[in-house]
C-alpha cells in the first residue's frame, strides 16, 4: 500500500528543492498535495505530479501571511476532508551580513518568513487535525545553521534555532490530540537557495570542495531529505515526536576537525 495512501499534506516552498522533491514524493505514495509558494514554478511542480497520475493543486501566495495559511487549510478541508499533514518548508536565507552591518529590519523580514509563517502553519494545521480528531503530522524545516553557528547569517540561524524550540514547545502543547511535531535540520543541500554558492564553485572548478566538512563528504540532494519528510509525514514514525532530526552526512556530529588527523 502507498504509504500516505488516503492522507491530505500541504507543503509550503513546493516551488523549488526540498518543498519541490518532498511534494513530488508525497504524491507517488498517494498523498494529495496542497503545494503553495511564493514563486510560480509552483504550478509546474503540481503539473508534474498529475502528469504521472497524482493529485494536486497548486497556490502561488505568501505562506507567512495568515489568511493565506488559512486558504490553504480551508481547500484541504472543504476539497479533501482535512489535513493529515503540514510540510512547513518554506524559507530565506536573507541578506549575508555579519554583525556590524546587520539592522533590526534584516531580522524582521528573515524571522517573518523562516519562523513566523512556521508558527502560523503550525497553528493552523493543528487546529485543523484537532477538529478532525485522527492526529497528524506536522514537520517543520529547520536547519544545521538552528543548532550551531556558521552555517549562515545569525538572523537565518537564530530563525532556525527557534523552529527548533517550537516544535518542542508545541508538540508539548498537543498533548494528547495524537498530534505530532517534528524538524529536520538539512546541511548543505543543492537547492535554489544554495544554487549561487555551487555555481561559484563550478566556475573556479572547486567543486570536488563542497561539502568536504562532513565524513560523507558531499553536499545533500533535495530528495534525501524528502525521503526523511516522507517517513515523518508517514504512521511509520508514528512514535517520533517533538525531535530536530538533522539530515547533515554527519556534518552536525563533530567538533571542527582536521579530515584524516585525528590525533
Ligand atoms: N539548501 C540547504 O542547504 C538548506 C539547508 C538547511 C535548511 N534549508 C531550508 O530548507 C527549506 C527549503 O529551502 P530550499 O533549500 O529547498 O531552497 P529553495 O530556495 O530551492 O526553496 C525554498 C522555496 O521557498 C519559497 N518561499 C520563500 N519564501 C516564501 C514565502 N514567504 N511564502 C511561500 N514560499 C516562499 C521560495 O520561493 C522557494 O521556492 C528552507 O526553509 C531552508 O531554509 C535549506
Amino acid at each position: 500500500m502507498p504509504r500516505l495512501e488516503g492522507k491530505t499534506a500541504i507543503i509550503t516552498g513546493a516551488a523549488s528543492g526540498i518543498g519541490r522533491a518532498s511534494a513530488i514524493r508525497f504524491a507517488a505514495e498517494g498523498a494529495r498535495v496542497i503545494a503553495a509558494d511564493v514563486a510560480d514554478e509552483v504550478r509546474a511542480t503540481c503539473a508534474e505530479i498529475e502528469g504521472s497520475g497524482g493529485v494536486a493543486k497548486a497556490f502561488v501566495l505568501d505562506t507567512s501571511e495568515k489568511a493565506n495559511v488559512d486558504t490553504l487549510v480551508s481547500v484541504a478541508k472543504d476539497d479533501f476532508g482535512g489535513v493529515d499533514v503540514m510540510f512547513a518548508n518554506a524559507g530565506i536565507g536573507g541578506d549575508f551580513l555579519f554583525l556590524d552591518d546587520l539592522e533590526a529590519e534584516h531580522w524582521a523580514a528573515v524571522l517573518k518568513v523562516n519562523l513566523i509563517g512556521v508558527f502560523i502553519a503550525v497553528k493552523a494545521a493543528s487546529m485543523a487535525m484537532k477538529e478532525k480528531g485522527s492526529g497528524g503530522s506536522i514537520i517543520c524545516t529547520a536547519s544545521v545553521a538552528g543548532l550551531r553557528a556558521s552555517a549562515g547569517p545569525s538572523p537565518y540561524s537564530a530563525s532556525k534555532a527557534g523552529v527548533i524550540s517550537l516544535v518542542q514547545t508545541a508538540s508539548n502543547q498537543l498533548v494528547g490530540t495524537g498530534v505530532r511535531v517534528n524538524a529536520i535540520c538539512p546541511g548543505l543541500i543543492e537547492t535554489g537557495m544554495t544554487k549561487p554558492m555551487f555555481d561559484m564553485a563550478r566556475e573556479v572548478g572547486k567543486e570536488d570542495r563542497i561539502g568536504q566538512l562532513n565524513p560523507l563528504k558531499r553536499a545533500g540532494q533535495p530528495s534525501e531529505i524528502a525521503e526523511v519528510a516522507l517517513f515523518l509525514a508517514s504512521d511509520e514514525s508514528s512514535y517520533l515526536n517533538g525531535q530536530a532530526i538533522a539530515v547533515d552526512g554527519g556534518l552536525s556530529s563533530s567538533l571542527p576537525f582536521m579530515p584524516g588527523r585525528l590525533a
